[in-house]
């Protein structure tokens, strides 16, 4: 039985139906910049509507650590959301408790319901088991519908299905469905390009991900990390610094599994985060104390899409400088530019991965010439990596 069918049978009119959605997407100036996490949650929504049902969207939205803070509020995303479902969408201060309770009371067969950011809340991240049965009193069914959080034993993403009955949504079941067809056997060599600016949880992943892929092209702030670890001036660069330990820790078990490692041997440096910010190309060793690295230079990107030349598979997740503010898009654009051509040309399965990623192939231009483009960032390096994802195992069971 498809997933479709499954939900067909579980969804009967006036179900009330938690989905957990990720609109946790790219925004500018208070506007939804990328709306791709909001395409792919339509067909869900649209089924359960079609059904009858009372449709409760879940979602996190950056990472507030349990503060309320204004500019991380899921009302923001309504419009978009509304223009896209064609319908309107309900919204609701917090996604827990009398707010919330009284919204879901207030619904209609078939109407759809947004619940505040449920990281305003302390206990979503650590799966705190009362805020767990708080949510479920919200609902009759769980549909998980966010591959981009399965890796989170989250309580909207894995602690709700230990109360309802749970299933995938056909968003969940489409990313899984087309990363075994790219990725599940890959074909050698694989080289995988890791940049952004979400350094600290993707650090850990990489010990493993080197055993995994041939080469590893390090970018964006994760690189700066590195560069860090090996003695060279980051200036004021995004930099974790605590972690250039584990960034050492990386290249061992690189060197180990034999996998290389690419860094960016030039960089474009500038004294201002800002768009058209004055700027100088050089060399990693050569970043001035006020400088911050926002590009790969023209050296390392000439080296990636060597790399690229070479490789059968490619996965990518994180741009390689600070894509939202030109000309910092330009590594990005170019190496990803590269790599659609290679694609398109037969010469490589390419997979991208990650919010920012998919705004920055989607302001290329070339999104549609990658074999696959994966709403998920961490969650596919994670399945990448082989390991069992906690919100797919709730599905399972
Ligand atoms: C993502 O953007 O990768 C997902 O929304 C997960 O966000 P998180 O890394 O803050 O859990």
């Amino acid at each position: 039985m498809t997933g479709f069918h499954r939900l067909q049978e579980a969804v009967t009119a006036s179900k009330r139906v938690l989905v957990r959605v990720d609109f946790n997407v790219p925004m500018q100036d208070g506007v939804v910049s990328d709306d791709t996490r909001l395409r792919r949650a339509k067909p869900t929504i649209d089924l359960l509507r079609e059904a009858g049902a009372k449709v409760i969207l879940l979602s996190h939205f950056g990472r507030p650590n349990g503060q309320v803070i204004a500019n991380l509020s899921l009302n923001q995303i309504v419009p978009a959301l509304e223009n896209i479902l064609g319908c309107t969408v309900a919204f609701a201060n917090d996604c827990v408790g009398q707010i919330a309770e009284q919204a879901v009371r207030a619904m209609r067969d078939g109407d759809v319901l947004l619940l505040e950011n449920t990281r305003f809340h302390q206990g979503e991240t650590v799966n705190d088991p009362a805020l767990a049965s708080k949510m479920a009193a919200l609902g009759d069914i769980f549909v998980h519908d966010a591959f981009s959080v399965a890796h989170r034993a989250q309580v909207s993403s894995f602690g709700l299905a230990t109360h309802l009955p749970a299933f995938a949504g056909l968003a969940m079941e489409y990313e899984l469905d087309h990363l075994t067809q790219a990725l599940g056997t890959p074909t050698h060599p694989v080289l995988a390009v890791v940049g952004g600016a979400k350094v600290s949880t993707k650090m850990e992943l990489l010990k493993n991900l080197v055993s995994k892929v041939d080469i590893l092209c390090v970018g964006g702030g994760m690189a700066n990390t590195f560069l860090f670890a090996l003695g060279k001036p980051v200036g004021i660069s995004l930099c974790e610094r605590g972690f250039a330990d584990t960034a050492l820790e990386i290249l061992d078990n690189a060197k180990r599994s034999g996998c290389e490692i690419l860094l960016p041997k030039d960089v474009v440096a500038a004294t201002a985060f800002a768009a058209n910010a004055p700027h100088k190309v050089r060399l990693a060793e050569d970043v001035r104390d006020d400088e911050m690295i926002m590009d790969a230079g023209s050296d390392a990107v000439a080296a990636l899409m060597h790399a690229i030349a070479r490789a059968k598979t490619v996965i990518w997740n994180g741009p390689l400088g600070a894509f939202e503010l030109p000309p910092f898009d330009r590594a990005t654009i170019q190496a990803a530019s590269y790599c659609a051509q290679q694609t398109t040309a037969g010469k490589l399965i390419s997979v991208a991965g990650g919010g920012d990623t998919v705004a920055a192939l989607n302001l290329a231009g070339i999104a549609d010439q990658f074999t696959f483009v994966s709403t998920a960032g961490g969650a596919f390096l994670e399945w990448m990596e082989g390991k069992q994802l906690p919100g797919i195992l709730c599905l399972s069971k």
